[in-house]
């Protein structure tokens, strides 16, 4: 596999930008995410990466501080690019980078039929599954694993 780059990425940056719109590409065009609900307010604040092969922007996902733990959002990899590790390498990469300036609790929604992907990097999935961008999913996260119950 040719290297994989995962770097910080401004907002309104040209490399935000690109991620963007494999945001778009992703969860509009392919999974029917309504466009007015992909793009939202916390996108000015959020700490975007992105995962770059060969100049291209290929993967992305957004960090969300939040005072009880970060919420990790929006992982999407380009369809081409997908069972190379990336998603992987972006999360871990993130996850890094928080826990290097304290922050240790991470939160994610997951959609339910990829749990799996969020369990193998220590996650556990808690509460009621809901539905999001007309997709069910459930919360999971990767701290006080012993209290977190799955309700019907
Ligand atoms: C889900 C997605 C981000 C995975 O990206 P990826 O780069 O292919 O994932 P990786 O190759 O890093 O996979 C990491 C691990 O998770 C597993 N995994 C990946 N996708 C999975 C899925 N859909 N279901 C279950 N496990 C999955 C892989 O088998 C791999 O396991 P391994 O490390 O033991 O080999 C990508 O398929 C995608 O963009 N899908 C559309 C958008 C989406 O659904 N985003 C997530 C919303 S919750």
């Amino acid at each position: 596999m040719s290297d994989i780059a995962i770097l910080t990425a401004p907002v309104f940056s040209t490399l935000a930008n690109a991620a963007f719109a494999v945001r778009r590409e992703v969860f509009v065009w392919e999974q029917k995410v309504p466009q007015e609900e992909e793009l939202d307010h916390y996108d000015l604040t959020a700490i975007h990466y992105v995962a770059i092969s060969e100049g291209d922007v290929v993967g992305t996902l957004r960090l969300i501080d939040m005072p009880e733990h970060t919420k990790i959002g929006r992982v999407a990899v380009r369809q081409a690019w997908r069972g190379r590790g990336i998603a992987r390498k972006l999360i871990e990469k993130a996850m890094a980078d928080k826990r290097a300036s304290g922050k240790n609790r991470f939160y994610l929604t997951a959609q339910s039929d990829k749990l799996a992907l969020y369990e193998k990097l220590g996650f556990v999935a808690f509460g009621p599954e809901f539905i999001d961008g007309g997709m069910p999913h459930r919360a999971m996260r990767d701290y006080d694993k012993a209290t977190a119950t799955l309700l019907d």
